[in-house]
């Protein structure tokens, strides 16, 4: 393993190479990285988090809200359209951290340092089974029963989550 870590934003290059042996493990998410949608800046943007010349994991974010049953918005919020960790990473650690969570803290931060230029109150995502665990244990709440996120295609089975930003 590696004794540095650097997180880059994807590029075509990056796809065409490193990206061929990335397997997380979830099908969907795997071939997300391969497909031109990891590309597609009106979908998301897509950061890798590299170990030497490994994809350790990725992540895509874009735009969302949180609005009320009455569809009014709550609040805007950077949507984590995907993250994941690649299988020979998966429950292992970095200095002490599992990858998932530096991989996290990572995007998180990314996602903070844009607030001032756009502004909004939370981060949301939609979490596979899989994901529940490490978006608890860094602060995630399960969406409240009046309030609703847009999700994404083939999302239905995960579950809608959130991290607000002013939370005391
Ligand atoms: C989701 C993902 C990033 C999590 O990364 P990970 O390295 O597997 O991290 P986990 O949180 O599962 O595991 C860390 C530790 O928590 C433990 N853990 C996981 N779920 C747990 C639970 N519900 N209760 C208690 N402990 C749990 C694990 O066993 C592990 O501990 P160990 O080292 O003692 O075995 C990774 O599994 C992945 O990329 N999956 C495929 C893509 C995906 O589903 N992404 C989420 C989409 S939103």
């Amino acid at each position: 393993m590696s004794d540095s870590l650097k997180t880059v934003k994807f590029t075509k290059s990056i796809q065409a190479g490193l990206s061929k042996n990335f397997d997380c493990g979830n099908p969907a998410l795997t071939l997300f990285l391969k497909n031109h949608i990891a590309l597609d800046i009106s979908y998301g943007t897509t950061y890798v988090m590299m170990a030497d010349n490994t994809i350790v994991g990725y992540y895509n974010i874009s735009t969302g809200c949180i609005v009320t049953e009455d569809n009014i918005r709550m609040g805007g919020s950077v949507y984590i359209n995907c993250l994941a960790v690649d299988i020979k990473y998966q429950k292992k650690k970095f200095m002490g951290n599992y990858y998932s969570d530096i991989l996290l803290a990572d995007c998180l931060n990314h996602d903070i340092n844009l607030r001032e230029e756009i502004g909004f109150g939370f981060i949301t995502l939609s979490s596979t089974e899989e994901g529940d665990y490490l978006y608890e244990r860094n602060g995630f709440f399960q969406l409240e029963e009046d309030m609703s996120i847009a999700k994404n295609q083939g999302e239905d089975k995960c579950s809608p989550m959130y991290l607000p930003l002013d939370y005391e």
